[in-house]
């Protein structure tokens, strides 16, 4: 009988390479910014507080709030996660220990590019997702603007095999699409506009009110019947809009995390 093949690991042991920085403990803990001596773009405030307003417990909307931040500071910068801690009234601390954790946070500056993240985790690895990361890396090799990354699950399993593209998400790809994403991304328009995943139909109407229920193109009606989603109007139907989630207030803030 032919031995396992053994897992290859890194010097630490993981079979991943693992990113975080350790923490420097001479450090004095840092408290949570005062909003009143804190400026605070009024785009990002609005974005901050309107993420905030969607969850029961601000701490949540932490990854929603980084993001608006790194879209404005091109990155997590300490003045970035400063302004997002004085508007969510947590220490940086609790952010820095949320940025440093995600992938698709950044703490280090880096020059404007377009990052594309290929799913080869398991639902998607199933329909190809090692042939279509290949087929990525191939149509965006020599385009230093184009960071192609792989990665583990990006919820979306249901459209497998699937990508992010600046966080816009895509599929059911083919090896074909890379080729076309890499020309939406240098024509500035929108990428793979028939397979975003915000054209899909969803089940329960209340949970995009704003998002296009329609089937938008020939294309998105072929695929989703294919996929049996086309019977989704019919569920919808049958169990109506759903109804406003009540929020309960958020508590005061007390300048620590707990
Ligand atoms: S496995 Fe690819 S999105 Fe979940």
């Amino acid at each position: 009988m032919t031995p396992p093949r053994p897992v290859p690991r890194f010097g630490h042991g993981s079979r991943v390479p693992g990113w975080d920085d350790s923490v420097d403990l001479s450090k004095p803990p840092a408290t949570t910014p005062d909003p009143a001596t804190t400026p605070v773009p009024a785009d990002l405030r609005r974005e901050i507080d309107a993420a905030m307003a969607k969850y029961p417990d601000r701490r949540s909307a932490a990854i929603p709030a980084l993001h608006a931040a790194q879209a404005v500071h091109g990155y997590c910068s300490p003045l970035a996660i400063d302004q997002v801690a004085a508007v969510m009234g947590v220490t940086p601390a609790y952010l820095t220990s949320v940025a440093t954790f995600y992938d698709m946070l950044e703490t280090d500056p880096r020059p404007k590019h377009d990052d594309v993240y290929v799913c080869t985790n398991i639902s998607c690895s199933l329909l190809g997702a090692d042939e279509l990361f290949d087929a990525m890396v191939a149509a965006a090799a020599g385009d230093a603007h184009v960071h192609v990354s792989s990665f583990e699950c990006l919820g979306a399993c249901d459209i497998a095999p699937m990508a992010s593209v600046n966080g816009e998400y895509v599929g059911p790809l083919t090896t074909e699409d890379p080729a076309q994403i890499i020309e939406d991304l240098r024509a500035g328009r929108p990428v793979l506009a028939d397979k975003q995943i915000r054209y899909r139909l969803s089940v329960d109407p209340g949970a995009n009110p704003e998002g296009p229920h329609e089937f938008t193109t020939p294309d998105h009606r072929r695929r989703t019947d294919r996929a049996g989603v086309g019977d989704l109007e019919a569920v919808t139907d049958r169990l109506g809009p759903s109804a406003p989630v009540e929020r309960p207030p958020q508590p005061p803030t007390d300048g620590t995390d707990r």
